[in-house]
């Protein structure tokens, strides 16, 4: 099958990004991507935020132990303040126009000091389905890594057990052009991926 091209298109302020993925995939995974451009005035009710979180409740997690624990700041709240001021330099940038921000915490250990060994794992797939579930909803999220964990892990009181892994900002696209010149032209640029015969290391 002939690869489909990389859409970057923009009508109004909605652009898209779709894979150019060498096989069709279902569209919510064709056009989910991560953008940084967030309309600042953008809100999310309750039930689309509840609606992301029951995603990331029902992910599967080993033994169904479901080690995974979230702080959610909507934009204007104190919870989301303290979120943001921890976020590193380049992320702050973008990430305050968000309508939301989500820290994804593992529950690394049990109370009694046991290890749970695939808490980062699951935590990965709740976000994974939340990802989706809020494309459904016509929102994005953008995950991000680069946050000062301890910080965060500070303000919000958590214990050594309770490990912050990302933090999601979720909201509605608006046009590149609020951001800087150098990030939007990260935000339009085609979407790469290893090919699949690097990846996948033996298939017979
Ligand atoms: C664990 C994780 C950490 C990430 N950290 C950041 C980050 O700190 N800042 C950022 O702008 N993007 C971050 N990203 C977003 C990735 O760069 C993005 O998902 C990747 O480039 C693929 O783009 P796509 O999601 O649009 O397909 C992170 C993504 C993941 C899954």
């Amino acid at each position: 099958m002939p690869s489909r091209h990389v859409r970057a298109t923009m009508s109004t302020a909605t652009l898209t990004r779709n894979t150019d993925s060498s096989q069709p995939l279902v569209d919510l995974l064709e056009e989910r991507w991560s953008p940084r451009a967030f309309d600042p005035e953008a809100t999310i009710d309750d039930d689309a935020l509840d609606a992301l979180l029951e995603a990331a409740r029902w992910a599967p997690s080993a033994a169904n132990l479901q080690p995974r624990r979230f702080i959610v700041g909507r934009r204007g709240t104190e919870t989301f303040r303290a979120i943001e001021s921890h976020l590193v330099g380049f992320n702050r940038a973008w990430a305050f126009r968000a309508s939301a921000l989500i820290v994804a915490i593992a529950e690394v250990a049990t109370a009694d000091g046991d290890a749970r060994r695939w808490a980062e794992y699951d935590l990965g797939q709740s976000i994974a389905a939340l990802a989706v579930q809020a494309h459904a909803e016509g929102l994005h999220v953008h995950q991000m890594g680069g946050f000062e964990v301890d910080g965060l892990r500070d303000a919000f009181g958590l214990p050594d057990r309770f490990v912050p892994v990302t933090v999601s900002a979720i909201g509605t696209v608006a046009d590149p052009s609020v951001l800087d010149e150098q990030a939007a032209a990260r935000e339009t640029a085609p979407r790469t991926r290893l090919p699949l015969d690097e990846i996948v290391l033996v298939k017979e």
